[in-house]
């Protein structure tokens, strides 16, 4: 593995993995169009950081404009191709769902189709626990009917996964979905759950928490998911959907304490009813990912937050 094309590359999680491979030596190409879902100047802050390491490339590009997909394909002659481009989040998703199924499922059409193409030697694709809904077997499991999506965004990312099994069918291009198990840590987007509630509580800022504060969410700490990607790279397969979670559940309530403790301040709650959408929980069963991959997420959530809270409080510009 000498050169991997990230599409999302300025994002939370592409910009981890990317700097996590830049520093092993490989080198990245990174494809994004540092849209303003949330504030760019945080992508821009991410590219900056990457462009600090020798073999670093970022190309400013839209997944749904296949000319320029294609341009990016033809100046990079990648090994690997991780696509995480995407519009994320499903609240956002229900109100703009024609914005998310253009992004999500045309766009990664274009990518998918740049694979069958330039022909990389494999392909890893960012999904989501969303894919889910409100399943009731818990914990989930890869081999769970995933048919029954509650969100646009959810939808998107089933359909992803469809299509990523066609193009390998039919182009024998090896790709390998990853079901993400709500990810945090430093970078995050600044609208996710521990990231917004940290700001929140050291702002003195009332939080309204939905589903009064019952929602139970497998986090997962961003070096896990990196490694676990990493493994994955590194790892033959040809068609393959594996979860990566931390395995373990909290309540939206007892996150905010563990939040308040790390900050040193008391959170101002204000309970709210469920939020269409929303699912009640997730769970990662993360069998297939130990045994296949060597995935071992290590980081439990009470040490993630503190390094969080500690690195929020070091940066500027998020706040
Ligand atoms: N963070 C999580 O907890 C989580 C959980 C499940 C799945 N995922 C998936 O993982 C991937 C990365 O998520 P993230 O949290 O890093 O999000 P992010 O928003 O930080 O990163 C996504 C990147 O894609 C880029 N992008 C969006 N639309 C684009 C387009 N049309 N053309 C080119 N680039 C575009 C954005 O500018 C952004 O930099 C996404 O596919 C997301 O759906 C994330």
């Amino acid at each position: 593995m000498t050169r991997v094309l990230i599409t999302g590359g300025a994002g939370f999680i592409g910009s981890s993995l990317g700097e996590a491979l830049l520093k092993q030596g490989v080198r990245v190409v990174s494809v994004d169009n540092v849209n303003n879902f949330y504030n760019p100047q945080l992508k821009k802050a991410n590219i900056q950081r990457l462009s600090e390491y020798p073999g670093f490339e970022s190309i400013e590009a839209d997944i749904r404009n296949q000319t320029e997909i294609d341009g990016a394909f033809d100046s990079s002659h990648v090994d690997v191709v991780v696509h995480l481009a995407a519009m994320a989040g499903v609240r956002p998703s229900i109100e703009q769902p024609r914005l998310y199924y253009d992004v999500n499922v045309n766009g990664t059409f274009n990518v998918l189709d740049a694979c069958a193409r330039y022909r990389p030697k494999k392909v890893v694709l960012g999904s989501s626990s969303s894919v889910y809904g409100n399943n009731k077997t818990v914990p989930f499991s890869e081999s769970d009917n995933v048919d029954r999506p509650i969100s646009p965004y959810a939808a998107t990312k089933k359909m992803n996964e469809i299509m990523a099994y066609n193009m390998h069918h039919l182009h024998g291009v090896p790709i390998c979905c990853c079901r993400f198990f709500t990810v945090y840590g430093p970078y995050q987007r600044p609208e996710m759950a521990i990231h917004k509630f940290t700001r929140m509580i050291l702002n003195d800022e009332p939080i309204p928490v939905y589903n009064f504060g019952n929602c139970e969410r497998d986090y997962t700490y961003i070096d896990d998911i990196v490694q676990g990607l990493l493994s994955i790279m590194e790892t033959p397969f040809e068609f393959d959907v594996v979860n990566l979670g931390g395995s373990a559940t909290i309540t939206t309530s007892a996150l905010i304490d563990r939040i308040g403790a790390a900050c040193r301040k008391s959170p101002i709650i204000h309970m709210m009813p469920a939020q269409v959408g929303d699912v009640d929980a997730t769970h990662a069963n993360i069998d297939h990912a130990k045994r296949v991959y060597g995935y071992n997420p290590r980081v439990e959530i009470h040490q993630g937050v503190k390094r969080f809270v500690e690195w929020f409080q070091c940066q500027s510009v998020v706040r």
